[in-house]
């Protein structure tokens, strides 16, 4: 059945309003989105801040009468001017697997290749990394784990233990293992995360070396590596966790960061780590530390 989509773009102060009229006229779903590029960041649990120019779209069965949608619309607003107002028809489509369309093979480093389920590159030597997210953060596309897979290609893991904070689809935890680590321990507090990492895990034939687990349920052993790849703040409320899960001499890798974040989130891990200069990639930056 195709579907039929409309988009509002209002100010902040109107969205509200249209969200619930379009939710009233039948909209299946309503989503408010930035129509102006302007970043929200980290809002604090429970705040739900709105664009200055909100985008409202609104997804109504195919069988809605577009000329009755907009003439309500109008109606109830009392204009039929001021509305930058769009509507288009949506085929059918699998939308949790339309995003694959545009994923390829990635190479990260000398030779680790993450690659969409069944895909190779061209090149026949390296180490590939069967990779499906699902319905979890982590396919190598975002700056944030692409500058945490550059970090494992280049060091040698070879027999270490590591602990995948924040596990998303299990890409880190996977490319450690397949890189020579031991041991990895995967947590995070998303069900959908650890159900991902296990199937990843799985079918790239590492699940032995593997454990996956709530961060509620975050083991005490000292790891040779921790690598956390969450935004900021989460990452400054978990500093004392993570350092309890570092041995001495071992390492920390911290991503998610924005460039701006990086001398807040330093601040506060120098308290047990010596942390080196960051690694940047667009506005994201990754930061190391050595735990003393
Ligand atoms: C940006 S994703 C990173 C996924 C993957 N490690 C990567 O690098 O692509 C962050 C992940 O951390 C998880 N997460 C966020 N806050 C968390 C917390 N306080 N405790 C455990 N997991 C958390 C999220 O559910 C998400 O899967």
């Amino acid at each position: 059945m195709p579907w039929l989509q409309l988009h509002l773009t209002t100010d902040k102060t109107r969205a509200p309003l249209l969200e619930l009229l379009l939710e009233n006229l039948g909209a299946l779903s309503v989503t408010l989105g930035d129509a102006a590029d302007e970043a929200l960041l980290e809002p604090a649990p429970g705040e739900l801040p709105l664009w200055q120019r909100t985008r409202v779209t609104g997804l109504f069965d195919g069988a809605t009468d577009p000329d009755w949608l907009r003439g309500e619309i109008s109606r109830a607003l009392h204009t039929d001017s001021a509305l930058e107002l769009q509507l288009e028809e949506l085929p059918e489509r699998q939308w949790e697997r339309t995003w694959l369309d545009d994923f390829q093979p990635m190479r990260f480093g000398e030779s680790l290749w993450i690659c969409p389920d069944g895909q190779r590159p061209e090149a026949s030597e390296g180490i590939f990394i069967d990779l499906d997210p699902g319905l979890a953060f982590g396919s190598g596309t975002h700056p944030t784990t692409a500058l945490c897979l550059r970090w494992l290609a280049r060091h040698p893991l070879a027999g270490i233990t590591a602990m995948d904070f924040g596990c998303g689809s299990g890409i880190l935890a996977v490319a450690a293992l397949r890189l020579g680590a031991a041991r990895v321990v995967a947590v995070d507090h998303d069900p959908q995360a650890l159900e991902a990492t296990r199937a990843n895990a799985n079918k790239n034939g590492v699940l032995g070396g593997l454990q996956v687990l709530h961060s509620t349920a975050t083991p005490e052993s000292k790891q040779d590596l921790v690598i956390a790849n969450i935004l900021a703040g989460t990452l400054i409320e978990l500093e004392p966790l993570l350092a309890s899960r570092t041995r001495n001499g071992g390492r920390i890798i911290l991503s998610g960061l924005l460039l701006p974040q990086v001398a807040e989130v330093s601040k506060v891990y120098k308290s047990h780590f010596d942390i080196r200069p960051p690694e940047v990639e667009g506005d994201w930056a990754l930061i190391e530390g050595v735990k003393r």
